[in-house]
């Protein structure tokens, strides 16, 4: 027999997805933070029907997020935890994401993309993800959060993993807030960095007031000019885009690159041993969404044989991404 109660719950995935988007939207951890609430408690402070919140919460602690107490207060669990809005890795922002009808709208035209190979961002609303979000500055909003806060779980990793010493100046390009480069900076005393993003996105003034003096931004775009550096940082910016795009903005890279400079993208690499379905998912997300993929290693270095550029190595941090290293070519 099949193991049919699995596949069950591989099918009907979408409705804790569900749930949990609306305790995120609701901002339900945050209200448990300072202990436990009665429900009549927590449909006030939400402006919720109280029955309907019970069921919500009751199915929510049925997957381990809250917990129904015997006095009839509900309670966060540490799994709940991760929908605050204060801790530095919240996955807050990512649930209120996947729940939105543009993100939603977008899966369900995945079947288009497959039959057809087009993106489904753009069959569901006519427009790219970045144009969407120029136009949407709440989404917008809520997606550099996202960013952000998935970003901060891997930075430290990346700034030790990769040695930057032999470095001076780093642009972290498409760099959104900047989360990446901070960690670099903060880590590597020697550096100065610059944030490079659209106007939509780019930091103006450091997350640490500390890094001021060796901080900058400038608003951008990849495809038409970067400031000269001898590195450059792109963490999940290559898988946003399809193959000529991103030779596009590797030869943008190369004109600004010094002789001995570096390209360095931070990356997730496709069939790395451990990381085969967050990559395979990923691979999907960026097929509906900016109209991406995730890529091989050996993809990668045609990449930059096509910008100019040729991989020199790849150094895996201990989270999901690597660093994807390249030097001018010839
Ligand atoms: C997936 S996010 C990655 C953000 C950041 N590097 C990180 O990992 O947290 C992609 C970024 O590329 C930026 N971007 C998109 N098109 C761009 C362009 N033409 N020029 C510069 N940045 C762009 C977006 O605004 C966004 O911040």
């Amino acid at each position: 027999m099949p193991d049919l109660p699995r596949l069950r719950s591989l099918i009907t995935a979408f409705q804790v997805s569900a749930a949990v988007h609306v305790a995120a939207d609701l901002g339900l951890s945050d209200l448990l933070a300072q202990g436990p609430r009665t429900l009549s408690d927590l449909a006030g402070a939400t402006a919720t029907h109280e029955a309907t919140l019970g069921r919500l919460l009751h199915a929510l602690s049925t997957v381990g997020l809250y917990e129904e107490r015997s006095d009839g207060t509900y309670a966060t669990t540490d799994l709940g935890e991760g929908l605050r809005s204060d801790i530095p890795e919240t996955l807050r922002p990512l649930a209120r994401t996947v729940g939105t009808p543009t993100h939603w709208g977008a899966w369900q035209q995945l079947g288009h993309s497959v039959r057809t190979g087009e993106n489904a961002f753009e069959a569901a609303h006519g427009v790219d993800v970045w144009t969407h979000r120029a136009d949407h500055p709440v989404e917008n909003e809520i997606f550099n959060d996202q960013m952000a806060s998935r970003t901060a779980a891997v930075a430290t990793a990346v700034a030790e993993a990769y040695d930057f010493s032999g470095l001076s100046s780093i642009v972290d390009v498409g760099g959104g807030r900047g989360v990446l480069l901070e960690a670099v900076l903060s880590r590597h005393p020697h550096l100065v960095g610059t944030v490079f993003d659209l106007p939509q996105a780019v930091a103006t003034e450091p997350i640490s007031a500390a890094l001021a003096p060796r901080w900058s931004s400038m608003s951008g775009s990849f495809f038409e000019e970067v400031p000269d550096s001898d590195a450059y940082l792109l963490k999940s910016i290559l898988h946003d885009w399809p193959d000529d795009r991103c030779v596009a903005i590797l030869r943008t890279l190369r004109r600004g690159l010094r002789d001995d400079g570096v390209v360095l993208l931070v990356e997730m690499v496709l069939d790395r041993p451990g990381y085969e379905r967050a990559a395979a998912f990923s691979d999907l997300n960026m097929l509906v969404m900016p109209g991406g993929r995730e890529r091989t290693q050996d993809e990668y270095a045609a990449l930059f044989d096509a910008g100019g550029l040729r991989l020199t190595r790849v150094v895996d941090t201990d989270t999901h991404v690597s660093v994807i290293e390249a030097r001018a070519a010839g």
